[in-house]
């Protein structure tokens, strides 16, 4: 197979597990050279070691929390000085909190999470478009479906995700005339540690994810991998769609289901 995305200077936010990791290794297979942060560097520079040493692309971690502005303005200014330029970013550094309803959510918490989910894809955004517009390059946001579907005792969650979809329309207004591209995937279920640990809060972590798994048409959860495949897409081949909202989902939003919550 022909490398999809070779010598394309890659930054991913949140790199070193889960969706992040599935994207990472995505573009390090296809050529790409990867710049990624993530919390915590001994998992982040593990994963250096295993992407680079697997090629044929190359993969360099840079530690960085992405609710500090000055730590995403020198994410972005170290992959320039790296690699000279900036072809793609991938937002996907984010956190679901354990469910809980409004009147339990303070204004605190709800900052926080905007901060962390929203306002650093923003700021990411900002920082890399001045070389994304040298390169005709784009940007691919990761939401998730409960942006456009909802979800029970996630408020502040859902609204961070429903609010990515609408800046990445917005992005993609204002960058046209930059020939730079602004997409989102929207996931549904996918396997990950944040999605273990939010199931491990649950009375029954097997039956959770059992029911995350029968949440879908396809009757299984998405991969890391095939979340790697739906970025490699829009950044590689999808170059006729910009402000596009990318839902990999397993049909989650499909069908009606029983889902009355008002007692009988
Ligand atoms: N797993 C799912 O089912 C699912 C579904 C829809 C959307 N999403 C979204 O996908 C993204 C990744 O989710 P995941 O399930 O892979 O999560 P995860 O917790 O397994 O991995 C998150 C990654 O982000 C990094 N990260 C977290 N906070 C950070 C910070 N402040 N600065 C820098 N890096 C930080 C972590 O170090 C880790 O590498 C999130 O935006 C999440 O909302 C996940």
């Amino acid at each position: 197979m022909p490398l999809r995305y070779q010598n394309k200077v890659v930054i991913v936010t949140g790199g070193s597990r889960g969706i992040g990791r599935g994207i990472v290794k995505a573009f390090v297979e296809n050529g790409a050279k990867v710049v990624f942060c993530a919390i915590g560097a001994a998992a982040g520079e593990a994963l250096e070691t295993e992407f680079s040493t697997m090629g044929p692309g190359s993969c360099k971690f840079v530690e960085c929390d992405v609710t500090k502005e000055d730590q995403l303005e020198r994410l972005v200014a170290v992959t320039v000085e790296l690699h000279g330029h900036i072809d793609c970013l991938v937002n996907n550094a984010g956190w679901h909190p354990p469910h809980k309803p409004t009147d339990e959510t303070t204004a605190e918490e709800f900052r926080k999470l905007l901060n962390l989910n929203l306002v650093s894809y923003f700021l990411a955004s900002k920082f890399a478009l001045p070389y994304l517009r040298q390169r005709h390059g784009n940007i691919i946001n990761v939401s998730s479906l409960v942006g456009t579907i909802g979800q029970k005792d996630a408020a502040p969650y859902v609204a961070t995700k429903g609010a990515i979809i609408s800046m990445t329309k917005a992005m993609a207004v204002d960058e046209s005339k930059h020939n730079v591209r602004v997409n989102c995937i929207s996931p549904g279920n996918v396997m990950t540690p944040l999605w273990e640990e939010l199931a491990a809060q649950t009375a029954d972590a097997a039956a959770t994810v059992h029911a995350g798994e029968n949440a879908q048409l396809m009757g299984r959860m998405g991969t890391e991998a095939e979340c790697g495949l739906a970025a490699l897409f829009l950044a590689a081949d999808a170059t006729f769609c910009t402000g596009i909202d990318l839902l990999l989902s397993g049909g989650a939003e499909l069908n009606y289901g029983f889902k009355s919550q008002i007692p009988s």
